[in-house]
C-alpha cells in the first residue's frame, strides 16, 4: 500500500521532505503553505524535483487536509507548539497521523504539560497517532546516543558533542543563529525571540533520560555566541572581526546534582563536522562520525518513521515508543 501524505509547510526542509516522500514512493495528496510566493505554484516546482507533480500548494488547510485524506501529514512548519498547535489539530480532526520537525513536539511536557495533555487527549479520541521528530531533537542527542548505550552495564555519564559548519546549512538556520549580529544584537533579539538558535537542548535530554529511565533532578539549558576574530563569507551572510560566526549551547540533565546526561551544539562557521558519544561507565566507549547533513537527514528522519507511526498506538507518542534498545538504568 502506498502511503497517502500531505505536506505541511514547503520551507526548505518541507522541500526536502517533499523530495524524500517522492524518492520512497509515497503518494503526495496535497500541500499547504501560506507564503504568498508558494500559494498557487506546483509542489514539485517549488521543491526542486525538477518536474511537476500536480500538486498546488494551498493556504487553505482545512480543504487540503479534508480533500487529500492523507494517511499521514509531514508537518514542518515552526519550532514552538504553542504556535502550530492549531495545524496540528487540523490534521488530527480529519483523522490522519502527524509527524514534525516541531522541536518543543519531540518532549512537549517540558515546555506546554497543559497542551501536550490537551494534543494527547485529541489524538487518543480521533484515533491518530502524533510524533515530532527529526535529526536534533530526534537523532543525534538521544535517539543515537540511546541505541549506543545498550552494550553499558553502569552508565556514569553520557556526553554528546555535536560540531557542525554552519555555512553549510539552509538560509534559515544560518539566520536563526544570528550570524552576523554584533553580540549585543544577538541576546536582545534571542530574548525578544526573533531568533531562536538551537531549539531543543532540554527535550533531546529529557527524551534520553526517559528511553533510559533515568530520573532527573534538574534540566538545564544556555547558550553563546561564538564571535570571529577575522572575516568569513557564506552564501547568504558576511562575518566582519567582532560579529556572530555561530553558537555554542547544551543541555545538561542531573541526578542528584551530578551532570549524567549533556549534549552540546557547536554549530559555527569553520567549525568541524562531526560527532562524538560518549558513555562512560562499564565499560567506557566514545563513538565519533564524521558528521550527519542536519537538513537532508531531517527529511531522512520524517520519511523513514513516517510509515511506521500509522501502526503506533493513537495518542502523542515520543521517540521512546519506538527505541526498545537502550540501556536501562
Ligand atoms: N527536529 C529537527 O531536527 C529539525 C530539523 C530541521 C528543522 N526543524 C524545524 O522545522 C521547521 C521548518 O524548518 P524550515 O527551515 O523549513 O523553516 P522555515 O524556513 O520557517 O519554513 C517554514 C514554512 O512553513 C510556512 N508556514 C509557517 N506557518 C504556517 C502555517 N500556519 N501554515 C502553513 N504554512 C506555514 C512558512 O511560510 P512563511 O515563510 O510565509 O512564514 C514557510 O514556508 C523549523 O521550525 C525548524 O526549526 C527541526
Amino acid at each position: 500500500m502506498s502511503l497517502r501524505v500531505v505536506i505541511y509547510g514547503v520551507g526548505p526542509i518541507g522541500q526536502l521532505i517533499t523530495r524524500a516522500a517522492y524518492e520512497k514512493g509515497f503518494e503526495i495528496v496535497g500541500a499547504i503553505d501560506i507564503d504568498p510566493g508558494k500559494v498557487g505554484k506546483d509542489l514539485g516546482e517549488v521543491a526542486g524535483l525538477g518536474r511537476a507533480l500536480g500538486v498546488k500548494i494551498e493556504s487553505d488547510a482545512d480543504k487540503v487536509l479534508r480533500e487529500g485524506k492523507p494517511d499521514v501529514v509531514l508537518h514542518s512548519t515552526g519550532s514552538f507548539l504553542d504556535r502550530v498547535y492549531p495545524q496540528l489539530v487540523k490534521a488530527i480532526r480529519v483523522g490522519s497521523d502527524v509527524i514534525s520537525t516541531c522541536e518543543t513536539l519531540a518532549w512537549p511536557w517540558y515546555r506546554y504539560p497543559e497542551l501536550a495533555e490537551l494534543l494527547d487527549n485529541y489524538a487518543r479520541n480521533n484515533d491518530v497517532t502524533i510524533l515530532g521528530a527529526g535529526v536534533n531533537p530526534g537523532f543525534v542527542f538521544d535517539a543515537l546516543p540511546s541505541v549506543l548505550s545498550t552494550t553499558i552495564i553502569r552508565l556514569d555519564r553520557l556526553t554528546v558533542v555535536r560540531s557542525l559548519d554552519a555555512s553549510k546549512r539552509r538560509y534559515s538556520f544560518q539566520k536563526k543563529i544570528g550570524l552576523g549580529m554584533s553580540p549585543e544584537q544577538f541576546r536582545e533579539a534571542l530574548a525578544r525571540g526573533e531568533i531562536t538558535s538551537h531549539v531543543g537542548f532540554a527535550e533531546s535530554v529529557l527524551l534520553t533520560a526517559s528511553i533510559m529511565g533515568l530520573r532527573l533532578d534538574k534540566v538545564e539549558e544556555d547558550q553563546e555566541p561564538v564571535i570571529a576574530d577575522a572575516n568569513y563569507e557564506t552564501q547568504y551572510f558576511r562575518i566582519s572581526p567582532g560579529q556572530v560566526r555561530g553558537v555554542i549551547g547544551h543541555g545538561s540533565g542531573f541526578v542528584n546534582g551530578k551532570e549524567v546526561i549533556r549534549v552540546e551544539l557547536r554549530a559555527c562557521v569553520g567549525c568541524e563536522d562531526y560527532e562524538e558519544v560518549r558513555l562512560e561507565g562499564e565499560p567506557s566507549i566514545t563513538w565519533r562520525s564524521t558528521g550527519t547533513p542536519g537538513d537532508p537527514a531531517t527529511a531522512a528522519v520524517i520519511v523513514n518513521l513516517a510509515p511506521r507511526i500509522i501502526n503506533e498506538r493513537p495518542g502523542l507518542i515520543t521517540l521512546k515508543d519506538l527505541i526498545n534498545y537502550a540501556y536501562t538504568a
